[in-house]
């Protein structure tokens, strides 16, 4: 059975007092209200990694980073090992997230290595994909992510890619206000679900979580989250504030 994860991915926002109260409040909200079945995600800049994993220590709400570094230690200033992340409790990883290829140029042979170095120290990869909008345009975005999927995924032993979580976030989505329509969503979960059985088995397509990431908001993530290949949401902007993400979590 594939689980169903709300992630907020706060990028970076937040000074420290504001972190915590939003830690806080979802918190809170889980507790009271539950979470319908959904594992809750938040992914905090590192300096609150910790402050979060002690709030959220046996609430049903779990902590990921953002990034990790690609190599395990030594002289790498400014750089944080998975081997860090798990020593403070840190369950999952944004990997490959747009913002890192487009700002810092990570490829996708360079993410494998990222992919590879979290699956070693337990954490589970959040592993994002997606097209820009030239790329979509031209007809391109399905070769564009299964490009990414394959050179950055495919090289994984089953029992690894088993571990893995996808988040299918198109560019020209992310932080535009302009999401992608329900089909356009489900249309490439199901190309990837495919991509999956055909490098791996059916079994494993249908065990793996595919989220959809861009412009997810409390006004459309229900419609989003109806289709059948979409296995919750990695939410940008709209998990900075805690009504709107209790709002997505309870869409489901
Ligand atoms: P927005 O929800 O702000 O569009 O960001 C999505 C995202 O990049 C999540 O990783």
């Amino acid at each position: 059975m594939r689980k169903i994860i709300v992630a907020g991915n706060w990028k970076m926002n937040k000074a420290f007092h504001e972190a915590d109260d939003l830690v806080f409040d979802i918190v809170k909200h889980i507790d009271k209200n539950g979470a319908n079945g959904v594992e809750v995600v938040i992914c905090p800049p590192f300096p609150y990694l910790e402050l979060a994993t002690d709030i959220t220590e046996n609430d049903g709400v779990f902590v990921g980073a953002q990034n990790v570094s690609n190599q395990e230690s030594g002289a790498y200033t400014g750089e944080i090992s998975a081997m860090m992340l798990k020593s403070i409790e840190v369950k999952y990883c944004i990997v490959g997230h747009s913002e890192r290829r487009k700002y810092f140029n990570e490829s996708n042979q360079f993410l494998s290595e990222k992919v590879n170095i979290c699956l070693k120290h337990e954490i589970i990869p959040i592993f994002c994909c997606g097209e820009v909008l030239e790329e979509r345009n031209s007809g391109n975005h399905f070769d564009v992510v299964k490009n990414q999927l394959t050179e950055s995924l495919f090289h994984l032993e089953a029992k690894d890619f088993k571990k893995v979580v996808i988040a299918y976030e198109p560019v020209w989505a992310i932080g535009t206000g302009v999401t992608a329509t329900s089909e356009q969503a489900q249309e490439m979960h199901v190309f990837i679900r495919n991509l999956i059985e055909e490098n791996y088995n059916k079994r494993i397509a249908n065990d793996t979580s595919i989220l959809y990431g861009g412009s997810c908001n409390p006004q459309n993530a229900k419609e989003l989250f109806a289709n059948p290949d979409v296995d919750g949401g990695l939410i940008g902007g709209a998990s900075l504030k805690a009504d709107d993400f209790y709002k997505i979590i309870d869409s489901f």
